[in-house]
Parts: C-alpha cells; structure tokens; sequence
C-alpha cells in the first residue's frame, strides 16, 4: 500500500547558462551559423512526476511514480534518482522506441527560456497502466500532463474516484488551454487542486479578478482545496471557509525550475502528516524555497530529519465570507 503515487512527466534537464547572450526585448539573439559560448552546463534528471515522488519520499511518504522512460542514458539517470529518493518505481516503465524527454533549460542573469522535447513520459497510454496494482494507494498526485499523457487526466480522476483515492492535480498550461481536455467537469472531483496564478487566471477565464477571486470562482466547481502560487509572491490557500495567504521563505534563488512540484508536494505532505492546512502551507513554502535555492528540481528539497526544526511561516489567516 502506498500513500501517494504520482503521474507526469520524467525528463533529462540539461541546464545551459549564457551569461554573455544578447538579449533584444524579450528574446535571447543567437547569431545564425555562429558557435555561442556556454559558460556553465549541469545535468539533472527532471518533470513533474518524478519530482514531486522524489520530494514526498524524501519526507518520509511512501510514494510509487507512475510513468513513461526510455531505454536509454537519460531513462538510467532518472531510475538512479528514483532509487535515491527511495521512489518505488515498479510502474515506471521503460520505452523501448520512444527517447526520454529532455529539456534545455537555457539562462542568462534575467531569466530562462525552456526547450523541450517530447519524450516517453508524454506518450503514456492507457493499455500500459496497471490499474489493478495502482489502487493500492491513498492518494494520487497528477502533476502536469501534456500530449498525449493529457488524456489520462480524466480517466485517472474518474478510477481515483470510483476506488477511494483522493486526488491531487496540477494541471499544466497546456492542458487548462485545450477546450477538449474539460478541465472543468473534472473539477468537482479534485480534492486538491495547485495553480499557478497564470494557470488560475486563464482557468476561470477572468483575467482582471483578483487572486482571492479567482479562487472563489473556481471553488464554484471545486469543493477541494484550492492553491493558487504566485512566485515570489507567496501563495493563496483556499477551504471551504478560510483564505490563508501565505509570505514567501525568503532565499538566494539559484534556479525556479521545479518550484511547483516541490510546493505541491510539500503541502500534500504536510497534509498527509499532520491533516492541518497552515503545517501544509509551511512545508510547502520551506520545500520550495529551499529546492529553488539548488539547480536542478530535485536539489535542495527538505528532509524528514529536518520537519523538527521548521522556520516560521507568515500565513494570514481570513474568513472567506
Ligand atoms: N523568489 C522566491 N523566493 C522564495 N520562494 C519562491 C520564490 N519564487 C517562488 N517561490 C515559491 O515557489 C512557489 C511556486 O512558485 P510559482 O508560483 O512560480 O510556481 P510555478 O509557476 O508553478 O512554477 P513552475 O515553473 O515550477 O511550474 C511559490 O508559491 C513560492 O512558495
Ligand atoms: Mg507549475
């Protein structure tokens, strides 16, 4: 039996900093038939699923990932950081014609820009799961689909539900935009729902609502818990009666990638171990602040050791109505 298994991507980040790139408005200038210097290259194995597994083991949750590698270099590196974290990953498979995804995740001081390429982990069918061995778990964690994986969003949700699973989602950019994915009617069926502030805003199709809002709106079909990120603006919680807005940790930022993962799955584990929301939003805000402190989104994340000595939080707690 495990308390958490998690779905989404399992990707090779191959990190490339150019310190010395022009930058034109908003866009990177790379001289066309020309050689740019990379001053620093790190690799790290990356995706959503992966990431929150290896997050929620690390503090202490007995956590399976659900997904897709390829036979290849990339699919080792992320088996060797599954067995790392101690992830049991019986129900990642391997792909014997289709590459690990990768992504390029190209910096200057100002900020990145993320090249991906599709891989195993976003072609997951649903033939190869294992629906029989999956329903040994209190929780799934559906982190961020894309491809074809999007598809099993709502197959996943509805077997959760038909099998006493809760369900927690944070569903991509990709996914909330794609009218045929219906989002929506899966609502009603989330039990925690993890936004960005982008992702909530394009959600609820109310740009100009405010954050507090904008998650009044979505609880319209979401009876779950409601999180809404906003970077280094900390975060907004939303029950069914409270508001709790919670202050960043504040760190040296190193590398963002893996924030959302490493937010999400810290507040899933503060639920599972103390089913108090202001202990999730603690750990959630430690975890991510700490893993972006690191390069790479499997860096930096907080320890089961470390849940003893927890700094302290600024969470603003407000009735809703
Ligand atoms: N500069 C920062 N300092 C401290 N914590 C931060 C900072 N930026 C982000 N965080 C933490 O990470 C959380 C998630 O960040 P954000 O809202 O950017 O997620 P996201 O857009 O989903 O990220 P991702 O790119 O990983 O999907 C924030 O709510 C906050 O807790
Ligand atoms: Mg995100």
């Amino acid at each position: 039996m495990f308390e958490v298994i998690t779905f989404g991507s399992a990707t090779q980040d191959i990190f490339l900093e150019l310190t010395k790139t022009e930058i034109n408005g908003s866009n990177f200038c790379l001289p066309l038939g020309g050689k740019v210097l990379v001053d620093e290259m790190q690799t790290f194995s990356g995706g959503g699923g992966t990431n929150v597994a290896c997050s929620l083991a690390n503090l202490g949750i007995k956590t399976a990932y659900c997904g897709k590698i390829g036979n290849d270099d990339p699919g080792k590196n992320i088996l060797s950081d599954l067995a790392k974290y101690k992830v049991n990953p019986r129900f990642c498979l391997r792909d014997k014609t289709i590459a690990t995804a990768v992504s390029f995740i190209i910096s200057c001081e100002k900020d990145r820009t993320v090249l991906v390429f599709w891989g195993a982990c976003h072609f997951l069918l649903k033939s190869e799961i294992n629906f029989k061995e999956i329903q040994k778990t209190k929780w799934f964690y559906l982190a961020p689909f894309y491809e074809k994986t999007a598809e099993l969003f709502g197959e996943l949700i509805d077997f959760a539900r038909n099998n006493n699973i809760k369900v927690a989602a944070n569903p991509s950019m990709f996914q909330i935009e794609k009218e045929d994915q219906n989002i929506n009617s899966l609502l009603p069926k989330i039990d925690l729902l993890l936004l960005n502030k982008e992702e909530a805003k394009v959600l609820t199709k109310n740009p100009n609502a405010s954050v507090e809002e904008t998650a009044k709106i979505i609880r319209r079909s979401c009876p779950g818990i409601i999180v809404i990120t906003q970077g280094d603006d900390g975060a907004l919680v939303f029950d069914s009666s409270h508001f709790y807005k919670i202050s960043i940790y504040k760190v040296a930022v190193a590398d963002k990638t893996g924030a959302g993962d490493s937010f999400g799955a810290g507040f899933l584990a503060g639920l599972l171990k103390e089913n108090n929301i202001e202990y999730a939003c603690c750990l959630a805000m430690v975890n991510s602040a700490k893993n972006i402190s690191q390069e790479g989104a499997k860096n930096g994340l907080l320890e089961k050791a470390e849940l003893k000595f927890l700094p302290k939080i600024d969470i603003v707690k407000e009735r809703a109505f």
